[in-house]
């Protein structure tokens, strides 16, 4: 089964102004619920978030830290070489103070990379040269995630899986779980939807995605949201909340369900402070889901969300 781990976009920029404290204290309240798998990237707030999860993490060997490259340039697949690749390791082994990155991840690259036999020998070479214990990739869609998966090397995936977003269940959690691959489930809040706070009064700061990524202006929309309109997430969320089992919050029940999804290996709801992370972390020891509620999440699913994403990612 799947456990909660930490996604610390949110500790680098992107949403609004995480103070250094607060940061820490996200990483702490985690880590204190039982957290020992964080998420982070090379282009977080251009590096905060690796410097200040690499100064967290210093002396707690217990922690696997996953990081991403291949955004610092245009991602465009000329720029997937072995030089750039040394380039970013090095920044990012720096950054997070250790010689060997725990796993290291392509970040959503254009899709071609994943064809090209050479991305996958320079990592190979990076593994042997002991520069990074494993290496993954992050898609943004279930075909990319599947040609991923055929190769040999690649540890993880990490792919948008929500109760917005079902189309992994069909074909690539089954294809991870016969190969052995990990799968890492991002944005599993939603971007926040499903944590049932917002409403149609709700704005977010000038410096936050959720305000200026809306129609993807600065990278993939589906990573706003998880590529739904805000208002039919509203609804969406309205017609969950009957479901939510009594003593769960709807955060924790959005995640509990992601849990329960056989080959999941670890789920990374950001949180922006150490009460979301102490509440994220608990919905691992909450009861499994009742087939019920299961099938409920599927219908909003088709009546709702369907239409707008499954067959886009
Ligand atoms: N391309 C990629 O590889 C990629 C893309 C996106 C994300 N990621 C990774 O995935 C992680 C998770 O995705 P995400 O951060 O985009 O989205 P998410 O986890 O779906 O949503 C995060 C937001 O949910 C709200 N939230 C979190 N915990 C809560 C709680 N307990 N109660 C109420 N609200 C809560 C917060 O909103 P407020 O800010 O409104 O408080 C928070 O900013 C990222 O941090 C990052 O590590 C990777």
């Amino acid at each position: 089964m799947g456990t909660v781990g930490l996604g610390a976009w949110q500790l680098g920029a992107d949403w609004g102004q995480v103070t250094e404290d607060e940061a820490f204290a996200t990483l702490g309240a985690a880590v204190d619920a039982g957290v020992t798998f964080i998420d982070t990237a090379d282009v977080y707030g251009d590096g905060r978030s690796e410097q200040i999860v690499g100064r967290f993490a210093k002396g707690r060997p217990e922690l696997t830290v996953a990081t991403k490259m291949g955004r610092r340039l245009e991602q465009i697949p000329a720029n997937y070489v072995m030089p750039n690749f040394r380039a970013w390791n090095e920044r990012s082994r720096q950054n997070l103070g250790v010689d060997t990155l725990d796993l290291v991840q392509l970040h959503c690259p254009p899709t071609p990379v994943y064809s090209t036999d050479a991305v996958f020998d320079a990592l190979d070479t990076l593994v042997a040269e002991q520069k990074i214990a494993a290496y993954g990739v992050s898609v943004e869609t279930c075909e990319e995630a599947l040609t991923a998966i055929a190769r040999p090397g690649v540890a993880s995936v990490q792919i948008i899986l929500n109760a917005f977003r079902l189309k992994p269940l069909e074909r690539v959690l089954p294809a991870a779980r016969a190969a052995g691959v990990g799968i890492i489930a991002r944005v599993p809040l939603a971007s926040g939807l499903l944590s049932g706070r917002y409403d149609e009064h709700t704005t977010f700061g000038a410096d936050d995605h959720r305000t200026y990524n809306r129609q993807g202006e600065a990278f993939d929309v589906g990573e706003t949201f998880s590529g739904v309109d805000f208002r039919t997430g509203l609804e969406a969320v309205r017609r969950l909340a009957p479901v939510v089992p009594e003593g769960l919050t709807m955060a924790q029940f959005a995640l509990r369900w992601i849990l329960d999804q056989p080959g999941v290996s670890v789920v990374i709801p950001g949180a922006r402070n150490a009460s979301q992370a102490t509440a994220n972390a608990a919905a691992a020891s909450a009861a499994p889901l009742p087939p019920a509620t299961l099938e409920a999440v599927e219908a909003v699913y088709d009546d709702l969300i369907r239409p707008q994403v499954h067959d886009r990612w």
